[in-house]
């Protein structure tokens, strides 16, 4: 596992260039994470590519969740970052987007559907994560089997609190639902991008880098991955020391 600990001015810059460092030419597959952190890691990219420095057109990005219940047109929706986000800003045409259906009819065959999808695609190159404050990894909360593929899960009262600020700050309105990637299917990926920042994600950090691997803290399966790559601020690092 490769650990760089940045001062948080940094943070956008060093990540953005260890992701594209990952990436093969060609037409890679990034796996994105949608929360806080990853945002100015975007938001770079995207500058880099309006600049002419990076051109991630011919790529294929899948994500990593959805809320059950929003429709890709929902503000909110996890589909809608990854376009306004991602796929708009760097120009990758739509057909090579993929984020689970979260207004299907029938969520559990739009879970199997989608670990389906990524089964039969080339394989993420490089996986965007974050972590959560309960240790949770894309939507893998707290009890998650390790060898999880994509499904349906609950979402913890820990994370839809965190989350209410998507949502105008309503608890109530953070969707119960959502459609996660298991933690065997994240694991496929050929490498990982771990991103933490801030001082609510460093007891996690701390008990995913340093603890037993353990349903308790799913996002400790990443220390069974053979390329791990984490970037923390200093806050988030803070438990390490
Ligand atoms: P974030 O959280 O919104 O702080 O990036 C990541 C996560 O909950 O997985």
């Amino acid at each position: 596992m490769k650990v760089t600990v940045v001062d948080d001015d940094i943070f956008a810059t060093i990540a953005a260039t260890a992701l594209l460092a990952g990436l093969p030419s060609g037409g890679p597959t990034l796996g994105v994470a949608t929360g806080g952190t990853p945002m100015r890691v975007y938001a770079e990219l995207a500058s880099r590519s309006r600049r002419g420095e990076v051109d991630l057109s011919g790529a294929t990005v899948v994500a990593l969740d959805e809320y059950v219940g929003l429709d890709a047109d929902d503000p909110r929706s996890y589909a809608a970052y990854v376009r306004t986000r991602i796929a708009d800003p760097l120009g990758i045409p739509s057909p090579n987007v993929h984020v689970p259906q979260g207004d299907s009819a029938d969520p559990v065959a739009a879970a199997e559907a989608f670990e389906q999808q990524i089964a039969e695609a080339a394989g993420v190159d490089v996986q965007i994560a974050g972590i959560g404050s309960n240790g949770h990894l894309a939507f893998n909360e707290p009890g998650s089997a390790l060898d999880s593929t994509t499904r349906v899960v609950e979402l913890s009262e820990q994370t839809r609190h965190d989350n209410a600020r998507f949502f105008g700050g309503r608890v109530e309105d953070v969707p119960r639902r959502a459609i996660t990637q298991g933690l065997a299917t994240i694991g496929r990926a050929r490498s990982i991008l771990l991103l933490a920042a801030g001082s609510a994600k460093a007891d996690a950090l701390a008990a995913a880098l340093c603890g037993p691997v353990d349903a308790a803290v799913p996002a400790s399966v990443l220390q069974r991955h053979a390329d791990v790559t984490v970037i923390a601020d200093r806050a988030a690092w803070s438990r390490m020391a």
